[in-house]
């Protein structure tokens, strides 16, 4: 099988000596092209730590990183569109002209303007701004900029964080629609519904590690899934870690129930 992304034995670790942390550890991912593929864990598991290396945010500790099965290079972000934390917009622009910013910077026809905003459903602003924007809309409009160039790969972090159930449907379909588009994307989500509608299949990070990763089914039991692979792991490790894990699983559980459950 080809991959589009691939990881090895990715691991980054964040400060020195005492105060040293390891946030991702010996974590490989397999994304195929074509596909939505959600990275899931509670918080403070690894997952944005993980995407800002496939990004290029932070450099790992250890580990590989394939693209198009080569090794990653910085020259590769011209394929790979990112929405990491908030979307950099210019709030006094309107969605036309924040993309035009970014065409006239990187030389990209005006014509995919219209392409992406169509896309991204954001085509009837007119002359609003984007500091006017709902919180759903300003994420569209920071997809539709990681779309402008292209891009093979998108990866989105959290992008449903904060929204109303409108605005997570209103982005599900729209990540649903990309891999229709020649995009693959990578989603992470601490919330299971999220991606249990979205993805194609799953990898499960729990503190820093990846606990596992398949294909998901209409009928998959995500939950029962994810709380059998938090507590699977956590019998792997220092007894120390295993409270806060299986405290934070079925605190993820009751969260997601609360929101409707994993269908
Ligand atoms: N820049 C940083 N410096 C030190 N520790 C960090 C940094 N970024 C993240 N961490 C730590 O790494 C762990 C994973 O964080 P993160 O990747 O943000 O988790 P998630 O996105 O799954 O919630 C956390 O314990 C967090 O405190
Ligand atoms: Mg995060």
């Amino acid at each position: 099988m080809r991959y589009l992304l691939e990881t090895k034995g990715l691991t980054k670790r964040f400060g020195r000596g005492e105060r040293a942390q390891t946030a991702v550890l010996d974590v490989s991912l397999h994304v195929p092209e074509g596909a939505v593929y959600g990275l899931l864990g509670p918080n403070g598991a690894g997952k944005s730590t993980m995407l800002k290396m496939v990004t290029g945010m932070l450099q790992p500790s250890g580990g590989e990183m394939l693209f198009e099965g080569e090794p990653w290079r910085r020259e590769h972000l011209y394929r790979i569109g990112s929405l990491v934390e908030t979307p950099p917009l210019y709030p006094n622009l309107t969605a036309r002209e924040n993309l035009r910013v970014r065409t006239t910077l990187l030389g990209i026809p005006e014509e995919r303007i219209g392409e992406v905003l169509e896309t991204v459903d954001l085509t009837n602003t007119g002359r609003k701004r984007a500091g006017q924007f709902s919180l759903g809309m300003k994420q569209r409009l920071g997809i539709a900029l990681a779309l402008l160039a292209r891009p093979r790969l998108l990866v989105l972090d959290e992008p449903t964080n904060g929204l109303d159930p409108i605005g997570i449907e209103e982005l599900r379909g729209l990540v649903r629609s990309l891999p229709g588009q020649g995009v693959t994307v990578v989603v992470s989500s601490h919330v299971l519904t999220e991606v249990a509608h979205t993805a194609d299949l799953v990898g499960i990070i729990v503190e820093g590690r990846l606990a596992h990763e398949g294909r998901i089914d209409a009928g998959c039991d995500l939950e029962a899934l994810f709380m059998d692979v938090c507590r699977k792991t956590a019998g792997k490790t220092a007894d120390a870690g295993r409270a806060s894990w299986e405290r934070r699983a079925a605190a993820e559980g009751r969260a997601s129930r609360e929101k409707g459950g994993v269908r």
